[in-house]
């Protein structure tokens, strides 16, 4: 495909040419139809003369009209026609404009619609629901699906701010990544004055209610789960207080948390004003509340300063999740900060051992987006080696006392503005140079990569030797030993299942030693998430076939990419499992957003057909499994 912009490899729009200040929305929310229908008017800064056309990305989108609008409210009708549109990414919409078009201020609106397959539009039938009664409307636009929602300069190299006014069912709540102006029954107004990247535009309409999380804090969700939800999130107003004390003040006024339906693709997604969270994190005892501190530090790192495209990605997550762990430094301590960066790294490892296992160029910090859409580059990759990156410095210029005034004035110097690698580095050159500690940033770039900073381990060792001694020894031999039953907290025993499926060799790994792990940890009834994902995980290594419903109904319970995806290519490659993860996968897909029933599809089941040998394969296997139980 390649480069498709200068300043953009995924994006048609020029910003070199002519940027977005403001976009104002109008639209009805049409369930029947699942569309959006209305106009959005942009307020473009044009910045060289005689521009010939206004270059923006669409996908999946109908426009029926457009117009530059005059100062005497007159309109002057465009040409406009649309490319023909490339996988992943869309097409480009020409909008032709009259010779002689000057520089600066220029108004255009475009009335148009989505199309039932928006990529960034999930519409749940009232059955998909909690409640069951009314339908759910949600989006996630990021990395670049805000252009299946309005025509636009879908880059995050140009900021905008938004007002939008939304008609929809007045039994439903309308939310979205803005401030609410005014609520009437059926229209609801908002105001984002703070300028964002195209892929912060966020929507969630549903049959929504709310609980304080403090003074400007709230958290939505559908009634059966609200309290449960204020109970898991109850340390938010701690985490923003912690997190601006950190960075400098929050400038988004509001920050509300959206507990989303099963269908939402990831842990969290920091929309301003309204982060969207899986309702995966439920686990009663607040040990996955970490997501809400990553979202948190969006607010600065991400929304604030704002990668320019997504080859330099780790910008936002690399800087996030180091500042979620200073989060967690000072709300828990040094020693939990550590534990979560050594448990960052379990991931990375399990990253680059399968789903990197033959791209070694997307395990750079900086990727080449030239020929692929952003999604086959992420990884964990920016989140962990971009945030040991960023650790390993700080320790180097003398620790957080030394580099955290550094982080805030890269944040003053950079924000409402989008940046590159090389914005970062000039600020930091610019920052030390004047300092003593000068000599050590030549000491940066020769030691790369890969450095890994000394972390303090404490926390990590009793996961580690866990590990050892499950993979090591006998069920009999581990049933006497003591030291499987000492405590240890939801966290240690999760890194420790997760170090246990990086073992290359786990002796004796069957039914017998995975009931003992399931009854020594009390697994069997767990809420969380991340246990059962990773037990389960296990119970396929094991090849445990009668166990197989189990596994599906649990890969089906929430279509969260970190779960379902590895759960869907482990049983992939399980010969016996293959045609009933195929069949499952058949049955459920379109309940999943797109971009994730893609994903596993590409990834897990290339060859994910339901021809009739695997059918009737599956028919067979059924039967076998229900004989096993
Ligand atoms: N911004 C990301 C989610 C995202 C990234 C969506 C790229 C689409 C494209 C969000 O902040 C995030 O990183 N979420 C993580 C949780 C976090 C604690 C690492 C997730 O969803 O797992
Ligand atoms: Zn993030």
């Amino acid at each position: 495909m390649g480069r498709l912009g200068k300043v953009d490899p995924s994006s048609y729009s020029e910003p070199e040419r002519i940027t977005t200040k403001h976009s104002a929305l109008k639209w009805t929310v049409d369930f029947a139809n699942t569309k959006l229908l209305g106009s959005v008017t942009h307020h473009f800064n044009v910045l060289e003369t005689n521009l010939p056309a206004i270059l923006l990305d669409v996908r999946d989108i109908t426009v029926n009209n457009a117009s530059i609008l005059c100062n005497g409210g007159s309109s002057i009708p465009i040409n406009y026609f649309a490319s023909d549109p490339v996988e992943d990414i869309g097409a480009k919409l020409t909008l032709e404009l009259p010779e002689g078009t000057a520089e600066g201020d220029l108004l255009v609106r475009i009335d148009y619609e989505t199309s039932n397959r928006a990529s960034a539009l999930q519409w749940l039938t009232p059955e998909q629901t909690l409640g069951k009664q009314h339908p759910y409307l949600f989006s996630q636009c990021q990395a670049i699906h805000a252009r299946s929602v309005l025509p636009c300069q879908d880059t995050p190299a140009v900021k905008f701010t938004y007002e939008a006014t939304v008609q929809h069912p007045k039994e439903l709540t309308a939310l979205m990544s803005a401030l609410i102006e005014k609520k009437e029954a059926g229209v609801t107004t908002f105001k984002q004055e703070v300028p964002i990247p195209a892929y912060l535009l966020a929507i969630a309409i549903g049959d929504l209610v709310s609980r304080p999380l403090g003074a400007n804090s709230n958290v939505w969700a559908e009634a059966g789960i609200v309290d449960a939800s204020a109970e898991e999130f109850s340390q938010t107003a701690q985490m923003l207080k912690t997190a601006s004390d950190i960075c400098g003040p929050y400038v988004w006024k509001q920050y509300d948390l959206l507990v989303m339906p099963p269908s939402f693709p990831f842990g969290g997604m920091e929309n301003p004003c309204l982060t969207f969270v899986t309702l995966t994190l439920l686990a009663g005892d607040k040990s996955l509340a970490d997501v809400v501190a990553h979202e948190i530090a969006h607010s600065w790192t991400g929304n604030l300063v704002t990668n320019k495209n997504f080859e330099h990605f780790w910008l936002n997550e690399g800087f996030t999740v180091f500042v979620e762990t200073k989060i967690v430094g000072r709300m828990q301590g040094n020693k939990e900060r550590d534990f979560h960066m050594l448990r960052n790294l379990t991931d990375l490892q399990e990253c680059i051992r399968t789903q990197l296992a033959n791209s070694p160029e997307l395990t750079k910090l900086v990727v080449d987006l030239s020929n692929c859409g952003p999604y086959d580059a992420f990884s964990s990759v920016p989140y962990i080696k971009g945030s040991t990156f960023l650790r390993y410095i700080e320790d180097l210029l003398g620790g957080p006392e030394v580099f955290e005034p550094f982080l805030r004035s890269y944040l003053q110097q950079y924000a409402n503005k989008s940046v590159v690698t090389d914005d970062f580095k000039a600020a930091l050159y610019d920052y030390f140079n004047k300092t003593d500690k000068k000599d050590k940033l030549t000491e940066i770039e020769e030691g790369l990569p890969p450095i890994i900073p000394k972390f303090d381990e404490t926390l990590a060792n009793v996961s580690k030797q866990l590990a050892v001694l499950w993979s090591t020894k006998s069920t009999a031999d581990l049933r006497l030993d003591t030291q499987i039953t000492k405590s240890i907290s939801s966290l240690q025993l999760i890194d420790f299942l997760g170090r246990l499926i990086e073992c290359q060799e786990i002796v004796e790994l069957n039914e017998d030693k995975i009931e003992l792990l399931e009854s020594t940890y009390n697994l069997k009834s767990t809420k969380n998430a991340e246990m059962r994902f990773r037990v389960l995980r296990l119970v396929i290594r094991a090849r445990l076939l009668k166990r197989i419903e189990e596994i599906i109904a649990f890969a089906n319970s929430n279509f969260r990419m970190k779960f379902c995806r590895p759960i869907y290519r482990d049983l992939g490659q399980w010969a016996e499992a293959k045609p009933i993860a195929i069949e499952s996968f058949q049955r459920v897909k379109d309940q999943m957003m797109a971009v994730c029933a893609h994903t596993i599809e590409r990834e897990c089941a290339t060859d994910i057909s339901s021809n009739y040998l695997t059918m009737l394969l599956h028919c067979v296997l059924l039967f076998i499994v229900d004989n096993c139980k």
